[in-house]
């Protein structure tokens, strides 16, 4: 049973009978009072609540209302209903753990929508201990086998793409899921390379969506005065180089999902933009001014802090809200080294039969040398090296030296040199050196004269840091 709480008995009239022709059952108090009687006697399963539930009250009666709501009954998916003008009030009550906001005057589509995703996520499908919207960044040691874990979600989704059997990446194909098929959004934060786009594809697959369009657009590459006729498209003679009608993103998208990658780079004024159709799902061709209605899903992704732009006064928080219903963060590589070797091998099985090279294999010693290796541009740079390597060296089993020659070579990613810098304050130079000789030492596998080359010292200067740091060697 739903409950509508809202004093104006007109919005509770429109409301109930939209949502009974939808299948549900429909209780309304017009007052608090009302609301906790219903609460106490029916099986209520979601609340949708007016923030200016009276006219005679403010959207901090809502906020109390909804706390008391959370109180009562902490797992209660609420939606709240606001006008523009209290949007401020919807960020407060999302973090008071309201499900959704939805914004009047509402789509009829968009808010039924929005309360059968909160249905459907308040009922987990794949048993699971992670909560919902808190980043699954805390590593569990896992008691039961996780590779045994990744074969009862194999069998129910399509993960085929996805290898690794570390606990921190099957927890997250056990979130995507329980919630692929609905159609919340999902935000998914990860450093450049760890799967992010891998895995906006791996929700669209695994959902209800999957026979329609999803679309990729790179918001870093769209420049601020071409962001609406790109994302909404514009009609000919919308402006001086406009010669044809253009079909914009969120149209192709339609039915299906879009793929916002790279969010964090989007400018003030594009997120205003934004928000507007991430609200209401409405939108205005460029140059028109009749307004569309789009039904897509939205999965965004970004290697940005948001929180901290959301600080800094750079990504609105009502944008920020509304995209990370489903936080998914992606662990670097490092942080999941057993997956390494079998990254690779998947890797070389794919080369190995598009080259028609069917002795292909790497040796147990590069695979384990692999795994600690530095990679900063994680999973794309791990492939790079190994693409690199099959098509440059000649043996069919690849051992370390193969790898090494082209490790130096390999492109990690753009910024990495800057970024992979520890942060000023957090470490003096010797404490640099050191860590930079043990990697050198690693990578070299303790082979002085190679080591001092790859540091530029004599080998005399690098014994003498050996010994003073008292790092483990051995006497050529
Ligand atoms: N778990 C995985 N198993 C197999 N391949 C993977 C996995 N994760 C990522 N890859 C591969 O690594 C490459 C980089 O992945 P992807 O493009 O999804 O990363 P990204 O996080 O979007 O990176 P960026 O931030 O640079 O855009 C792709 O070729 C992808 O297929
Ligand atoms: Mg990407």
């Amino acid at each position: 049973m739903l409950l509508i709480i809202d004093d104006d008995i007109a919005v509770c009239t429109s409301l109930s009978l939209l949502l009974r022709k939808e299948g549900f059952d429909v209780a309304i108090a017009q007052n608090p009072e009302d609301a906790f009687a219903i609460l106490k006697r029916h099986p209520v399963e979601l609340v949708l609540l007016d923030m200016n539930f009276s006219n005679t009250t403010t959207g901090e009666d809502g906020l109390q209302l909804l706390q008391q709501l959370k109180l009562f009954e902490p797992t209660l998916p609420v939606i709240l209903i606001t006008g523009w003008a209290t949007i401020d009030l919807a960020v407060q009550g999302m973090k008071l753990g309201a499900a959704d906001f939805i914004n009047k005057p509402w789509q009829n589509a968009h808010l039924v929508q929005s309360i059968r995703t909160a249905l459907a996520l308040a009922t987990p499908k794949v048993q699971e201990t992670s909560p919902i919207n808190t980043t699954l960044k805390t590593q569990t040691n896992a008691p039961t086998s996780t590779s045994s874990t990744r074969r009862t979600l194999d069998k129910q989704f399509d993960f085929g793409q996805i290898i690794g059997e570390d606990s921190q990446l099957v927890q997250i194909l056990q979130t995507i899921g329980r919630i692929a098929a609905t159609d919340a959004s999902v935000l998914i934060l990860g450093e450049s390379g760890t799967g992010k786009e891998l895995i906006a594809e791996a929700i669209h697959q695994n959902s209800q969506r999957s026979k329609r369009p999803f679309v990729k657009v790179n918001l870093g590459g769209v420049s601020t005065s071409l962001f609406e006729s790109e994302m909404f498209g514009h009609v000919r003679g919308a402006f001086t180089d406009a010669r044809f009608d253009r079909t914009g993103r969120f149209e192709l998208a339609h039915r299906g999902t879009i793929f916002l990658d790279e969010i964090g780079e989007l400018d003030l004024s594009s997120q205003v933009k934004l928000l507007r159709v991430l609200q209401d799902r409405t939108y205005e061709v460029l140059g028109s001014s009749k307004t569309k209605s789009v039904d897509v899903r939205i999965v965004c992704a970004t290697n940005r802090n948001l929180e901290e732009m959301v600080a800094q006064g750079t990504f609105r928080e009502d944008l920020l809200y509304r995209i990370n219903l489903i936080i998914i963060q992606l662990p670097a590589l490092r942080q999941r080294p057993n997956d390494i070797p079998l990254l690779v091998n998947f890797f070389v099985n794919n080369l190995s039969q598009l080259y028609h090279r069917p002795q292909l294999k790497v040796s147990y010693e590069a695979l384990k040398w692999l795994s600690q290796l530095h990679l900063p541009g994680n999973i794309r740079q791990l492939k790079n090296l190994v693409e690199r390597t099959v098509l440059i060296s000649p043996h069919d089993t690849l051992q370390i030296e193969d790898f090494q020659q082209n490790y130096q070579t390999t492109p990690n990613n753009n910024n990495t040199t800057m970024s992979s810098l520890p942060e000023v304050g957090s470490m003096t130079l010797e404490e640099m050196e050191i860590q930079m000789i043990k990697r050198a030492m690693e990578y070299h596998r303790y082979k002085v004269a190679r080591v001092a080359k790859a540091l530029g010292l004599t080998r005399s200067a690098l014994y003498r840091r050996l010994e003073k740091y008292q790092i483990p060697f051995e006497e050529e």
